[in-house]
């Protein structure tokens, strides 16, 4: 009876010292993430190649991390001191989203001009325009591009030929991409002429030329798309190829939408 007090009050013991040093650990990808390396996917990716290590360790996924703990990425240390930054692109047509090109085409990156290691939230294709976050809060840029939060985007897209009623009904309803049926979205009609209509489209999914392809699924082509808002944070007047610091109430809607 005494054995098995004793021995449940021990194992108590040590899951609570446990506990308390483990809320005080972090997972690696989220310390890196942190430190500006990159989305919690793009470091996910580093530690898979063997290019993390942990004091002296090649790291592995799940890999926790203390603040004591020294990390090195690709040899180099990595430390969280940077302060947060939130930049605003009005990213041009013909700029890769990515911070640097293996083919040596213009990037995003060569439109802002700040120390900070930011990096692109998020995509958008070589010949979208419009709205671009640039952050190195890896927090923020997970919660921004994660699917579960359906963080609404919206863009101005003027596509070939005329939109009827029932293509936008079934664009709203969703129409097969890839074989998947798009979640509902939102989509108005802004104007028509004779060979052209401009719609405003608001969508909450990521995926890969969703807007191109949703077009393209009720045989419409895009020719010109622009991302115009994410959630209520609008491009506003930013010019193309301009960029800005969030503002303070900006920086808050976004960290909580
Ligand atoms: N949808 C697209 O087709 N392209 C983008 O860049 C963004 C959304």
């Amino acid at each position: 009876m005494y054995y098995i007090i004793t021995i449940n009050i021990g194992r108590a013991l040590f899951l609570r010292t446990l506990s308390v040093l483990r809320s005080k650990m972090t997972r690696l990808n989220k310390f890196l993430a942190e430190c500006g390396v990159g989305s919690r996917r793009v470091c996910d990716k580093l530690i898979a190649d063997g290019v993390v290590t942990v004091n002296g360790k090649t790291a592995e996924l799940g890999t926790m991390v203390g603040e004591n703990d020294r990390v090195t990425v690709n040899g180099k240390r990595v430390e969280n001191k940077q302060k947060l930054c939130y930049i605003m692109l009005h990213k041009p047509k013909g700029y890769v989203t990515t911070v640097s090109d293996d083919l040596g085409r213009k990037t995003v990156m060569d439109l802002v001009h700040t120390q900070a290691r930011v990096y692109p939230v998020g995509r958008l294709d070589y010949d979208t325009e419009g709205l671009l976050l640039l952050t190195n809060d890896g927090e923020l840029a997970n919660r921004l591009t994660h699917p579960r939060n359906e963080v609404n985007k919206t863009y101005v897209a003027r596509v070939s030929g005329a939109v009827t009623e029932q293509e936008r009904i079934a664009l709203e309803k969703g129409v097969l991409v890839d074989g998947v049926k798009t979640a509902p979205a939102r989509v108005r009609i802004l104007s028509r002429d004779a060979h052209h209509t401009r719609c405003e489209v608001t969508v909450h999914e990521g995926r890969n030329h969703q807007v191109r392809k949703m077009f393209e699924a009720v045989g419409k082509e895009v020719e010109f798309l622009k991302r115009v808002a994410i959630g209520d944070l609008r491009l506003g007047g930013l010019s193309r190829g301009e960029s800005r610091f969030l503002t303070e109430s900006e920086i808050d809607y976004i960290k909580n939408i």
